[in-house]
């Protein structure tokens, strides 16, 4: 289907089709009433500006430039206060500057953040001491705390998870272009517990030569604007459709829809069912769409993802996030890459290192280790430089506190650490030391791909 022969009708077509991974809400009519509530609600982010994305992926696709996406795995409403906001952001510019100094690349800076508040679950209920309850599947649907109570759906809880989106965002806007991203500031996102490890001694070397580097162009009469402040995009996992629905709008300009939840929204590994509900909701709306690839996908499958969401070719409309696992990315992917690359639709290639790459540690925590994540990201690197393609980005888990979820690392953390602050409320995400050292290791591979 082209995108100019979308009808309004086409945005409910998939409520006839298979949706998994839905909240089994006890009060249908009460999801009707908050749905339609939503529905009123102002847009969190603007068409032009998701085009603005778009473009900006479009040039990911034709090797210009680089992905950053990161953010919890799960947000959580309590988390949307200011300084949290503000500590994960600044580990995302941290990130980026050593992507973009390091690396020399244009970073596309998109947060998996202010929206992220719905989670597939693999299986729909947990137990505990012979207790069984729904699972936990994000604060759009329910509490992370152990009782009936907390775990019952409730719908009441998307306006809340909107509520929270709004403010997550306007602190975001606000810290990107309200002087505090400024390039002149790079120092004062090193907070003291990271300045003291080896990533933050590295990242402060590099902060003194981009401070010289400034002042020299001061010097020389240059001060551009880029400087000042960030372009900084929000995203999450389009899973909740009811949500995304309600918050799917014509856009006045164009006459197209756009879910105005999130600049960029993605269809994880586990709701990209080419027949699903999940699908053919999207493939309706015209924001930059990403999908999640694990590793039982087929390259045929792939092919009929992008005939399905991208038919036009539309360059930035599609990415592509591989989650393969350190152990199977180099197998599993050439043989993508390379089907992909003689359909000739542009696509953006981007590495979840997260994803395929979990296990559990002696103690019961989920983790993951820092050496595996960098492994699958160097087999990334590896099968796109074989293969004379473009490594476009990366996904990642991380936050901007102290916390000890992820072991390895220049600061190592131990799995006997892991029980001191584990803080997720799904998966384990890097703490900033570690995002730090990922995105120098990340910066190498590239620089070497050239
Ligand atoms: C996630 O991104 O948290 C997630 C559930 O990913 P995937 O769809 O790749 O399993
Ligand atoms: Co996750």
């Amino acid at each position: 289907m082209s995108a100019s022969s979308i009808t309004p009708g086409d945005l409910d077509s998939w409520r006839a089709l298979p949706s998994t991974q839905q909240p089994d809400w006890p009060d249908p009519a009460r999801v009707s009433a908050v749905t339609a509530e939503l529905a009123e609600q102002p847009p969190l982010v603007f068409a032009g500006e998701c085009d603005q994305l778009k473009d900006r992926l479009a040039a990911v696709s034709r090797g210009e430039a680089f992905v950053l996406q990161g953010g919890d795995c799960a947000e959580t409403f309590s988390g949307s206060t200011a300084d949290a906001v503000r500590d994960k952001l600044e580990t995302l510019l941290q990130m980026a500057v050593v992507l973009t100094y390091a690396a020399s690349v244009p970073v596309v800076k998109i947060g998996r953040m202010a929206g992220q508040f719905a989670k597939p679950r693999s299986r729909p209920t947990e137990s505990r001491d012979g207790v069984e309850l729904p699972a936990y599947r994000g604060e759009a649907v329910n509490g992370f705390e152990f009782t009936a109570e907390s775990r019952r759906p409730d719908p009441a809880r998307l306006l809340h998870a909107y509520n929270c989106a709004a403010i997550t965002l306007n602190l975001c806007r606000a810290f990107t272009n309200g002087g505090y991203a400024d390039l002149h500031e790079v120092h004062a996102w090193n907070q003291d517990f990271v300045a003291q490890s080896p990533a933050g001694r590295r990242y402060e070397q590099l902060a003194g030569e981009i401070d010289r580097a400034l002042s020299f162009m001061k010097a020389c009469g240059a001060d551009p604007e880029e400087l000042h402040g960030v372009e900084f995009y929000s995203s999450h996992e389009g899973l909740l459709l009811e949500y995304e629905r309600a918050l799917t709008r014509i856009d006045s300009r164009t006459g197209m829809p756009y879910d105005v939840s999130a600049h960029l929204l993605w269809i994880g590994d586990r709701t990209r069912d080419l027949d699903g509900a999940h699908v053919e909701f999207f493939r309706h709306v015209r924001n930059p769409i990403a999908v999640k690839l694990g590793p039982t996908i087929s390259p045929d499958t792939t092919l009929s993802l992008i005939e399905r969401l991208n038919p036009d070719r539309e360059p930035g409309r599609l990415a592509l996030i591989t989650r393969l696992g350190a152990d199977r990315v180099r197998d599993v992917l050439p043989s993508l890459v390379e089907k992909v690359t003689q359909h000739d639709s542009p696509v953006a290639w981007i590495c979840d290192p997260m994803h395929g790459n979990t296990f559990e540690a002696p103690s019961g925590h989920k983790t993951r280790r820092l050496e595996h994540v960098l492994d699958e990201v160097a087999g990334f690197f590896e099968v796109h430089r074989a293969l004379g393609t473009h490594p476009g980005g990366i996904h990642v888990e991380f936050t901007g506190d102290n916390v000890t979820e992820c072991v390895g690392g220049g600061h190592e953390i131990v799995e006997d650490d892991l029980h001191r602050r584990y803080e997720t409320a799904c998966d384990p995400r890097l703490n900033r030391r570690q995002s730090l050292d990922l995105a120098f290791a990340v910066a190498e591979l590239y620089r070497g791909q050239r």
